[in-house]
This record gives C-alpha cells, structure tokens and sequence, in this order.
C-alpha cells in the first residue's frame, strides 16, 4: 500500500512540469573583457540558461546576448551586471507568466496550424494530410529516436521523373516551437495552393520538397512534459546524469571544435562522434541517399531573424558565396515585404558566431549547394516563448523567403 503510494507520487512529481516563476531573462552587451569574464564567473556560480547565443562559451564583446536566471538569483545577477556598468535590459520579467501567456488558450484542439501542437497531433496530422493528398504528399518513416520514437518525413510534390529537391527540417532544438509550426504550414499551404496559385503549382511540377516536421522528436516531448526549456536530444549520456546531445553540434563539419564542447553537461555538447544521436543520422542518411536530387536544404531555427549560410565553422567563405548572398538578400527582403520583419544575414560564422558541427556546414561540404539555416521570430522579446498569436505571420512570411529561395533552386540548380 504505501509502496504503491510512494509510486504514485514519484509519478505525479515526474509528470509535473518544471515551472519559470520569477525566472527574468536578461539581454546584456559586454563592453570588455572584464564584462565576459564577469559572465562567465556568474555563470560558473549557478546555471544560467543561455538563449542567444547558446553557450556562455560563446559570448563576445560587443555582441548582445541573452540568458535566463532563475528566481532565486535573478536579483543578485543583475545587481552584480549593474555593477559593472554593462548595459542590460530585463527581456523576460517573470518566464512562467510569458509561457502561460504563450498558448491562446488551454484548449488544445486535436491539431492546429495556428497553435503549438502536441507531437501526438504532429504524427496524427502527418498521417492525415498524406492519406488526404495522395497524389501530393506522401508520408515515410526515416529513422527512430533515442527514446523509440518514429522520425517521419513528407514528402512533397507533384510525381515526375527526375525531379530536384528541396530539404526542410524543423524541430532540431527541442525549445523551438514556432519551427514545427513552420514545417505543417508549409505543408498547408502546399496543398492549398497546388492548383489555384500558379507560382506555387510550378514549384510543385517541378521540384519535391522534403519536409520533417519534428526531427528531435524526444525533445520535442519533454518540452511538452517536463522542461519547456530543453534544447537538445535525450540520449543519455555515460558517466554523467547530464542529458543528450546538441544536433547542430553533432554532424561532420568541423565536429568538435568552435562553438561546441566535449562535455556532456553543456547545451552545445557536440556528441561521442559525428552523427553519434539516432536523430541526426536518420536526417544525414537520408540526405547521402537522395543526392544528388536534393539541391537546397534549409533547416529552421529560432529566435533572431537571420537568414545564415556557411560557413559557421570557419571564417573561411564558402565557394559560392557571392551566390548565396545574393539569394540570402532577396529572400529576406521578401520576407520583409509582408509585415516589415527585419532579418539579417550573412555566413553564419560572421553573423551569429562560430559553432561547429551544424546541418547547414555539413549538408554543403556534402554536396548540397543552397544550404540555410533560419533564425525566425522574434529578436528577443518573447525568445523561445513566442505567443501562438504570432504564429500566422511568422509563417506566411517566412513562406515567402522560402518560395523565392525554391524559385532560384528551381531556375538555377
Ligand atoms: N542558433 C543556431 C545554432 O547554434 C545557429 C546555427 C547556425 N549554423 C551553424 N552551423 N552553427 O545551432
Ligand atoms: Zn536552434
């Protein structure tokens, strides 16, 4: 009887989210060396959760970044930044109130392209919209999780020989909600427009876009379940209670080096070996085996508003990169063409930081020329915890920069 009580309880406990109360995030800018070093000293004293960039490891002078305190040190962190005379802001005031607030409302309907769905109505709807659009949409299963969770892909696209492709991926870092919601709208309004709008039929004719909705499916979850501030897989890791891997750490691109560490603790731990996550060879599996049909891939992330390209492993520019500058450009001022979103752009390395071991670095050095990662909304103000309000324009712009990137693709590849 009281082991069965003990039982339940623990699982109440452990179905129990963590919850934010009082937890601030802070946008600071390190004028000096001293200002990192005082970052990195009160990072060192208790955990801070960086959000931009995505390691302390990776703070620059000069460059703003952001990070999350828990209550109970909140204060004192930022009496200690005051100190200093580094410029801050207080982004976040109370995180919990922003992840309450993030939801429209606590109605969950069984799926929705206007809110955050749950992964169980991802895989629903994934089943669905194939079954619906047979002749459009086809639905596989590319690998399984760490946890045993189906990894699936659509594919998208009229049937014809010879096709290119296009690779989108949504979903790497677990915390990123509005990237789901990206890769289903984009599936939407594929469907919705083959046959009515002729830009995106020929798109359709002409080229098949891949499309994996969720790739760190078990991070998705426990976002869902425990902690909406996870951002890497839940592998377990030997020797350590620390938890699993930063995909975009974990491919062969400089694996290893900048931007990335070794320990397992870290939010950008790179992984035993390249690909060592059961997610992220599924996506570079699949990607070895349709080249060369596949001639852009695009990976979306949030937060910041950028349009990167590589390299980030390296400062060195990549061969085409005048191409892709270009295309970068014209992308983001379609984008910004529908509700003003400012993004910027540029190779990765320069734009954000150097971190090694990301899809977009790999995918290029593989052979797959328009490769792109996406920073979507917002630049700070809601971070992570974008409200579901957002989610609409966030999507029909970023469709756009999308649609003009296929066009080239189309035209050029
Ligand atoms: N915020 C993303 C990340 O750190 C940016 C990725 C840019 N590309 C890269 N290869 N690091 O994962
Ligand atoms: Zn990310």
């Amino acid at each position: 009887m009281w082991i069965l009580l003990l039982l339940v309880s623990i699982a109440a406990v452990s179905a129990e989210p963590l919850t934010f109360y009082g937890d601030k995030v802070f946008r600071v800018v390190p004028q000096t060396y001293e200002h990192v070093e005082l970052l990195k000293s009160i990072a060192g004293l208790t955990k801070l959760d960086f959000w931009v960039p995505d390691s302390v490891t990776l703070l620059e002078e000069g460059k703003a970044a952001d990070f999350r305190a828990a209550y109970d040190v909140a204060y004192d962190v930022q009496a200690l930044i005051a100190q200093s005379g580094m410029p801050f802001e207080v982004m976040i005031d109370d995180v919990q109130k922003a992840i309450d607030n993030q939801l429209n409302s606590n109605v969950r309907s069984v799926h929705s392209y206007e809110q955050y769905n749950e992964l169980e109505n991802i895989y629903a709807w994934t089943a669905n919209i194939a079954a619906q659009n047979p002749n459009l949409v086809t639905r596989s299963q590319i690998g399984t999780s760490f946890e045993g969770r189906p990894i699936y892909l659509l594919k998208v696209g009229k049937a014809g020989a010879n096709k290119n492709a296009i690779f989108i991926d949504c979903g790497f870092h677990a915390r990123e909600w509005i990237t789901p919601a990206f890769c289903q709208w984009f599936v939407k309004e594929a469907v919705n427009s083959y046959g009515s709008d002729p830009e995106f039929t020929n798109l359709l004719n002409n080229l098949d876009f891949y499309v994996l909705p969720v790739l760190n499916v078990d991070g998705y979850v426990y976002t869902w379940t425990n902690d909406r501030m996870w951002r890497k897989t839940r592998s377990l890791n030997k020797n350590t209670p620390c938890v699993g891997t930063d995909p975009n750490r974990n491919f062969a691109a400089g694996w290893g080096t900048n931007g990335a560490t070794s320990s397992p603790c870290s939010e950008v731990y790179c992984g035993t070996i390249p690909e060592s996550e059961s997610e992220t060879r599924a996506l570079g599996d699949f990607i070895r085996s349709n080249l060369p049909a596949i001639k852009s891939y695009l990976t979306i992330h949030s937060y910041s508003q950028m349009l990167l390209f590589p390299y980030s492993y390296t400062h060195k520019l990549a061969n085409d990169y005048d191409e892709l500058f270009t295309l970068a450009e014209g992308a983001v001022n379609a984008l910004s063409s529908l509700y003003g979103t400012q993004y910027t752009y540029g190779p990765g390395g320069k734009t954000i930081y150097l971190s090694s071991g990301g899809s977009d670095d790999w995918a290029y050095d593989t052979g797959v020329k328009y490769s792109f990662t996406f920073e979507l909304r917002d630049t700070g103000k809601y971070g992570f915890i974008l409200p579901e309000s957002e989610i609409v324009e966030t999507c029909e712009e970023t469709m756009l920069a999308v649609k003009y990137i296929a066009n080239h693709v189309l035209n050029n590849a």
